[in-house]
């Protein structure tokens, strides 16, 4: 049996997002794990369990099921632990030596400035270097401190026993992508800048930042999704077929450039808790970003992402060319809340001699019933490869250390307030209506 050791499990990301996935993984019955949750705070394991449980209940993909909760709860042990102390690890030693652990995962859903001390307090462990380690973005307070994390997790792990976690390389529709592009005669042949005018990538949320504030302050938008998230987006729409992925990734992200952006921050934003009443952090930001080489070096990729709107929705547009006139064929691929695909084309008008008419088809995958209970959601994807001991999903960390590095030489423009929606883009939106969306 696997023992995942969650640093952090009393922060947003273990609520929200971990161990919902977890108990999902559990309902399903796939895997066999233990959780040993980590925290500061002076909980039980009881009073874990009942804290956690709201959040499962707010944020599981299957059904909330009394019983399997109770069975799953028995599989959980709170430890309390000052990350900041060195003699907790000792005792934190001994408590998993008398665990009988075969198998464990160290999980840190952490602030990075604990980083550092918790990667020393680990190398106080016995036969740590067997063990594996997921990281949580963001991966360092800056691309240097990145640097010195990643020698030092290197100083103790072997490369594939380290996992650098971004849950939109999870996402069902993200993978996607490269079934529809290499495995399409129609796509394949013409994606590239002869064919293809625009692309446009959209995440839009409606929530603001929650309890985040002290950690959205130092990220921002650009830190937040962009960097990372969005970033993964670009480089699989765009990367050439090559068995290396993370090379091809690696490759369009040093030919990456933002032309133009313009930040935004919601309004209310400098009131919420931990935020300065002075912040210019945006919580709103539109880029438009061009790969200088072949084949892209004629497309312009705009990208969207903030808090705050009036709707929770991430879709890519390709905008393919218009020839003779002719309205432009569309690709859609909806990744969230709908996952599917919606292409626009142009057939003859019935009767009529020569005019166009634009007709469409809507494929919607997540309204079968048997897709959204088979498709996990990403982060038990990851967990399981991680379980697995498979590096399939997880980033490389050149590419992140190459996109924090574009990330942090643009110069931020001071972001305007906003409220639910946008005045002035840098561009014109497609936006599709979704017939067949639930
Ligand atoms: C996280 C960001 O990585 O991704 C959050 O820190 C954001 O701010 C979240 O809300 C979005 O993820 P998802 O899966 O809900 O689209």
């Amino acid at each position: 049996m696997t023992t995942i050791t969650l640093f952090g499990s009393t922060g947003d990301l273990s609520y929200r997002k971990l161990l919902p996935a977890l108990y999902n993984m559990y309902s399903n019955s796939q895997t066999d794990f233990q959780i040993i949750a980590i925290g500061r705070k002076d909980y039980t394991t009881k009073d874990y369990i009942q804290t956690i449980q709201t959040g499962i209940q707010e944020y599981t993909r299957l059904a909330f099921d009394e019983e399997i909760f109770k069975k799953f709860s028995k599989r959980i042990i709170y430890y309390q632990m000052d990350l900041t102390n060195k003699n907790s690890y000792v005792q934190f030693n001994e408590f998993i030596k008398q665990q009988n652990i075969q198998d464990q995962i160290f999980y840190l859903a952490l602030s990075p400035q604990f980083f550092h001390q918790v990667i020393e307090g680990l190398k106080m462990l016995d036969h740590i270097e067997k063990n594996r380690v997921v990281i949580e973005k963001p991966f360092g307070e800056s691309t240097e401190d990145m640097n010195l994390i990643n020698q030092k997790l290197k100083e103790i792990f072997e490369d594939d026993h380290l996992y650098y976690i971004d849950h939109y390389l999870g996402k069902e529709m993200v993978q996607n992508i490269k079934t529809i592009r290499f495995k399409n005669a129609l796509f394949k042949s013409n994606w590239n800048q002869d064919m293809i005018e625009s692309i446009q990538i959209s995440a839009l949320e409606k929530d603001g930042i929650l309890n985040r504030g002290a950690y959205y302050e130092k990220s921002g938008a650009l830190k937040d999704m962009v960097q990372n998230h969005i970033f993964q987006i670009v480089t699989i729409l765009t990367m050439e077929e090559q068995k290396n992925q993370h090379e091809a990734q690696l490759d369009i992200l040093h030919h990456l450039h933002v032309e133009k952006m313009i930040l935004g921050q919601y309004k209310g934003y400098k009131q919420e808790k931990n935020v300065s009443p002075d912040s210019t952090t945006e919580t709103y930001a539109e880029l438009e970003c061009r790969i200088q080489k072949k084949p892209w070096e004629n497309v312009p990729i705009f990208i969207r992402t903030g808090k705050k709107l009036n709707r929770r929705e991430i879709y890519v547009v390709i905008k393919f060319r218009s020839f003779d006139g002719s309205p432009n064929n569309l690709l859609e691929i909806k990744i969230q809340p709908t996952e599917g695909v919606y292409l626009q084309f142009n057939i003859k008008k019935p009767q009529e001699k020569n005019e166009i008419q634009t007709v469409k088809m809507d494929f919607c995958q997540s309204c079968l019933e048997v897709n959204r209970i088979n498709t996990p959601q990403a982060y038990e994807r990851l967990l399981k490869e991680v379980i697995r001991n498979s590096h399939e999903y997880f980033s490389s960390f050149e590419e992140i250390l190459t996109s924090s590095r574009l990330i942090e030489e643009i110069e931020k423009p001071e972001p305007f307030i906003y409220e639910n929606q946008i005045e002035n883009s840098l561009t014109d939106w497609i936006e599709i209506p979704h017939t067949l969306d639930k």
